[in-house]
């Protein structure tokens, strides 16, 4: 009530402001004037008075952000003075906000005020923490910079599945498997809105490949789609309640995603019971209808229709009144949609007035904290053997010799969308981080050495130009590096861009022959004089590492860490800190094809093309791996630690399965450094009824710091639908008698214990709409038990 009587009075004095100013101008109130839009009751007073012009652009975005400079989007403001329905802001992204560094302004000393968000670490790097509370806190976070800065929804967790490691958008994207994708985002999500704005998980659904990204035509097997392209958004939805979600570019099984009732409303609405808004992406309004041909089936009025809330950035009202008029849109629909946009924007700040601050970040450090903690959690060690003896990471004194021009050259994140405006002048490569600790560093990038072509240029919107490489002589690496140091770190960066996919090509997915040649020869200069060799990585994903790695005494994979940049690598190198990450995506031997029992990597046979089926099926990353015995090499879960850990006395509750079933395990740090450990859950199916996988996760968790000797018990639950595979000729989620096992693993080969139990008669867990059927038939890879 207070509210609509501010809004009144307001109105009231900027009416009396325009009779002072403009005597004669005529101003009379509008019939309507006094519906305002104050609660979820007034909705259906405001649906009675609002035009059907005025519903329909609201419908629709607006480029141009009206409350948040440099927000990707936002909602039609056109209506506040009327209806009391403001603006909202929709900025990207999955790292951090992504708004206008440059408010406006200035500041009393003359100078431009300036803004600059917080940067988290790259999906892949979160998933890879396996810690849920851990990615809740880092969501809370970013909820409140997110909150200051003035942003009602943000445009993201992305959460697609890493079908394939050549895909340009996997940095921003979790995992290649389900759960740990759908749980990682659940716990954001719930961080983020706890601080009162909105997520947005995108892009649904089968969004996995940047190549004839607006259209692409994809062909995917109702079970592929259930089991591993929507649960990580069925698992978001159920257990976080995002706010919204964001239909994808591409085609799915002929239809467009924005334009699908049977996605929209049958499986996220009716299944799900998803109750927010979905927004197209930019520019996604689809052109592949639900509906045939038929007057008024336009591409505006047929996503309504289809469920659609959101045309984004913007809409086309006439399309949707064109709609209405020839009977193929009715008003209940458009209404509905109405309704939930209303029922959003009653949910945001912007109806709350809060205003966006032009300030510096306030909360800078808190998530600079945030951001760190998660880095060194998602941080994947991922070899570390003896030189002398001894272990070689971490470094514990000694001069530290750096080498290759990544050193200060680090990956903060990807381009496009998923970019963040940090304060670049504040950002702490290696070479500082490292001196920051206390270490001496000898820095091959403060001499003059010829540079020479390396990295292809990443393209994209705004990834990575090209980049060069140092090319010092051996006798000059000998001399100048490694004679002088006690240690040698070479780091390799890889940017990468939305709009583009990873190249199969040298100085992309593989080496370029200047990092070869670099690390050839302080790899062999190094074990000739018995110094250790680390190779850093600073990378969004995979790359070509079979060919190399024996080449280097201890790698380390940093992913992209945003904003903390090098402290955390230096705090890792250093033995400050120590990292507990594991990979949340397998790094194959070779994405062109790896020739083991006949297989190659197989998606990639069909990967960057301008249509694409999915014949691998539900065998997507270690699915397919393990199933089929391709070598990879690093296997999803996998990753080391300066701790040691001891597994021990695996139990499960029955033998029998029931309703459900727990499995628990003990796990000992055996070492003298505390220490985290992520502990796996697998279960290999029956595969008498359906072909399964030899084993899929279903369950993880991660123990707290352990010291020396101290232990703790993980118990993990198990339920039927977390046992269930999806039937397509049932159309439903079904675990299938027989016997089943329980792997508990440190990854998904490194398996410490199995244990057994029995479901005795089949059940049927839930049953669901028949929907999203191919429309090509499609000749799926099924494993030969007999092989
Ligand atoms: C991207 C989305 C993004 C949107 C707004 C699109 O190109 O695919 O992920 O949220 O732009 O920037």
């Amino acid at each position: 009530m207070l509210r609509k009587h501010i809004r009144v009075l307001s109105l009231m004095m900027t009416m009396a402001m325009v009779i002072m100013l403009f005597p004669r101008v005529p101003f009379s109130f509008a019939d309507d004037k006094d519906v305002y839009l104050e609660d979820e009751s007034s909705i259906p007073k405001l649906l009675e008075v609002m035009t059907l012009e005025e519903k329909a652009a609201l419908l629709a975005g607006d480029r141009d952000s009206q409350k948040l400079k440099g927000a990707a989007g936002s909602t039609l403001g056109d209506l506040y003075e009327k209806y009391g329905i403001p603006a909202t802001s929709l900025p990207d992204g999955p790292a951090g906000v992504r708004i206008d560094p440059l408010p406006g302004g200035t500041a009393p000393d003359g100078t431009p005020l300036t803004r600059y968000a917080t940067q988290f670490p790259n999906a892949s790097a979160r998933a890879s923490t396996w810690n849920l509370d851990l990615l809740s806190k880092m969501g809370e976070a970013f909820g409140k910079e997110l909150y200051y800065f003035g942003a009602d929804l943000l445009l993201a967790p992305g959460m697609n599945i890493h079908r394939h490691p050549l895909n340009g958008r996997n940095f921003e994207y979790y995992s290649e498997d389900p759960l740990l994708s759908g749980k990682s985002s659940a716990a954001e999500i719930k961080g983020i809105q706890s601080k009162g704005v909105g997520t947005t998980i995108k892009h649904f659904a089968a969004n996995n490949q940047e190549k004839s990204r607006h259209n692409l035509p994809t062909n995917v097997s109702q079970r592929a789609l259930r089991e591993i392209y929507l649960k990580g958004f069925e698992i978001a939805v159920k257990e976080a309640s995002p706010w919204a979600i964001m239909t994808a570019y591409n085609q799915i099984n002929g239809t467009s995603p924005s334009q699908n009732p049977e996605l929209l409303q049958k499986i996220a609405r009716e299944e799900w019971g998803f109750d927010g808004i979905f927004m197209t992406d930019w520019g996604g309004q689809g052109n592949a209808s639900y509906w045939k041909e038929q007057p008024g089936n336009n591409t505006y009025s047929s996503m309504v229709k289809a469920g659609m809330d959101l045309s984004m950035p913007a809409g086309n009202a006439d399309q949707i009144i064109a709609g209405y008029q020839a009977g193929f849109l009715t008003m209940e629909e458009i209404d509905a949609a109405v309704t939930r946009v209303l029922q959003y924007i009653l949910k945001t700040p912007a109806f709350d007035g809060v205003k966006p601050s032009t300030d510096h970040n306030k909360y800078a450090e808190e998530s600079e904290q945030a951001a760190f903690n998660t880095a060194i959690e998602g941080m994947v060690l991922l070899k570390n053997e003896k030189v002398k003896g001894k272990e070689v990471l971490p470094l514990t004194g000694g001069t530290i010799g750096t080498i290759g021009n990544a050193t200060n050259n680090l990956v903060r994140g990807g381009a496009g969308s998923g970019n963040v405006n940090v304060d670049t002048s504040k950002l702490v490569h290696l070479a500082r981080a490292l001196r920051d600790t206390g270490a001496t560093v000898i820095d091959a990038t403060e001499n003059n050495y010829p540079q020479v072509d390396s990295i292809l240029p990443v393209g994209g919107f705004g990834g990575d130009p090209a980049y060069k490489e140092m090319k010092p002589t051996k006798e000059q690496l000998a001399k100048d590096i490694v004679n002088k140091s006690d240690s040698v770190i070479m780091t390799i960066r890889r940017g990468s861009s939305e709009g583009v996919d990873v190249a199969a090509e040298k100085g992309a997915y593989y080496l370029s022959d200047a990092e070869q040649y670099l690390i050839e020869t302080a790899s062999a200069l190094c074990r000739k004089a018995k110094k250790p060799f680390i190779v850093v990585l600073s990378t969004g994903g995979p790359i070509e590492m079979e060919s190399w790695k024996d080449k280097a005494d201890a790698i380390l994979l940093s992913w992209e860490n945003g904003t903390v940049l090098g402290k955390p690598i230096a705090a890792v190198l250093t033995g400050k800190e120590n990292p507990s990450g594991k990979l949340s995506t397998t790094f194959p031997i070779d994405v062109k094809g790896v020739a083991k029992n006949g297989y190659s990597y197989v998606p990639s046979t069909t990967f960057g093309e301008s249509r694409v089926t999915y014949n691998e099926g539900i065998y997507v990353g270690y699915r397919y791996f393990d199933t089929f015995n391709v070598p990879v090499s690093y296997e999803f879960g996998y990753g080391m630690n300066y701790s040691d850990f001891h597994y021990s006395h695996p139990k499960l509750s029955a033998k029998k399965f029931d309703d459900s079933i727990k499995v628990s395990i003990d796990i000992k740090n055996t070492s003298k450094v505390a220490g985290k450990e992520v502990v796996q859950v697998y279960v290999g199916a029956p595969g008498k009824t359906m072909h399964k996988p030899v084993k899929e996760l279903r369950a993880f968790g991660k123990t707290r710091e352990l010291g020396k000797n101290e232990k703790q018990t993980l118990t993990f639950t198990l339920d039927a639908k977390s046992l269930a595979s999806f039937d397509e000729n049932r159309s439903a989620w079904v675990v299938e008698p027989g016997k089943y096992t329980v792997y508990i693993g440190a990854s998904s080969k490194d398996i410490k214990h199995t244990l057994n139990f029995t479901v005795d008669k089949e059940i049927i867990v839930e049953k669901v709409n028949d929907v999203m059927k191919p429309v090509v038939e499609i000749d799926e890879l099924v494993p030969d038990r007999s092989r």
